[in-house]
């Protein structure tokens, strides 16, 4: 893909919820309790989003998000895991598949193909097939919606096709909006680092930021939670050893003490030089702000790149890496 169909890719984000709104509605699971969503990089994010969701729709329920070799020791025979890998390939989620076979775990594949589609068609596990031929981070809403109607089948959340439907209207009526927002902000953050802060409930989203400006704009980028980063990062800004520029991801219903914490902590920083940019996540539900606040970001990393010069597509280096471990033997 050339750069700019790249980016024309990501503006289409709100089709891309629409087309995937019923994947994974095949699956039937049931006899689960908890939830453990495997993956990596752009594949493991959904994970993440998914825990967002549920910390609203399903706050008793037990997500974890995997992202290693094997799954983590508490899971069982009543854990459903999400092996979730765009190309199918991937080593880490591969091990983690077997880990949760060891275990016992129920475990759905979500994956374009690759060695993960086998194996799990080898253990007659069911699998989401998703469409290839994407980058992985490109293809979050088909890595993402299958999640929901799986848990949605397997009894663990309400039914989301309202909301996933409703969102994808929306997402395409403010798309013109975003757009503006994420130009004016990617015109900020040329030449700086972004760092990016939220509230516990938004940590998915902000660290989603994070990868979208590391892999489409190739820079370094950094996110954190308030409050935790009260008490830590905030000193830094006391001795700058770089040209950062901080994004506040506010979500409209975060606790009141919080965003106090948002407008003290930006001040302090602003005393210190530091520009800022606030973005107030809104929305009628938990989903649609999920996916809007991803949607800018994802925008954002793609109009950075294209105004410093760099195609947002291709991750080289990650694909070298992966080239020389397949060359050390797997032991
Ligand atoms: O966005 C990317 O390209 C990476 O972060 C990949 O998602 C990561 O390397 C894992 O690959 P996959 O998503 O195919 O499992």
């Amino acid at each position: 893909m050339a750069a700019d169909s790249f980016i024309a890719f990501v503006e289409r984000f709100p089709e891309h919820v629409s087309e995937a709104r019923n994947l994974g509605l095949d699956v039937k699971v049931s006899g689960v309790d908890k939830v453990v969503v495997a993956g990596i990089g752009g594949s493991a994010i959904s994970g993440d989003l998914l825990k967002s969701y549920c910390s609203e729709k399903a706050p008793g329920l037990h997500v974890h998000v995997s992202r290693g070799y094997d799954v983590p020791a508490f899971t069982d025979n009543r854990t459903l895991v999400l092996a979730i890998s765009y190309s199918g390939n991937t080593e880490e989620t591969l091990s983690a598949v077997k880990s949760a076979m060891r275990k016992g775990a129920r475990i759905v594949a979500i994956t374009s193909g690759g060695k993960l589609m086998q194996q799990a068609e080898q253990l007659n596990r069911p699998v989401v097939a998703i469409p290839d031929g994407f980058q992985p981070r490109a293809a979050m809403p088909y890595l993402f919606l299958p999640l929901l109607n799986v848990l949605f089948n397997a009894g663990l959340i309400a039914d989301p096709a309202q909301e996933i439907s409703a969102a994808a209207g929306a997402l395409k009526a403010a798309s013109s909006a975003y757009r503006e927002r994420a130009r004016m902000l990617a015109d900020k953050l040329a030449g700086k680092v972004p760092l990016i802060y939220s509230s516990e409930k938004m940590a998915g989203v902000a660290y989603r930021w994070k990868c979208e400006f590391n892999e489409n704009s190739k820079i370094h980028a950094f996110s954190h939670v308030i409050p935790e980063l009260n008490h830590n990062e905030l000193v830094g800004y006391t001795r700058l050893n770089a040209n950062y520029y901080v994004i506040f991801l506010e979500d409209d219903s975060d606790l009141r003490r919080v965003k106090e914490r948002i407008k003290l902590t930006k001040e302090l920083i602003g005393a210190k030089g530091v520009p800022s940019t606030q973005l107030v996540i809104k929305g009628d539900n938990v989903l649609m702000k999920l996916l809007s606040a991803v949607y800018i970001g994802d925008l954002a990393s793609v109009y950075l790149a294209k105004l410093t010069g760099v195609d947002p597509e291709p991750v080289a280096i990650i694909e070298d890496l992966k080239k020389q471990l397949q060359r050390v033997p797997f032991v």
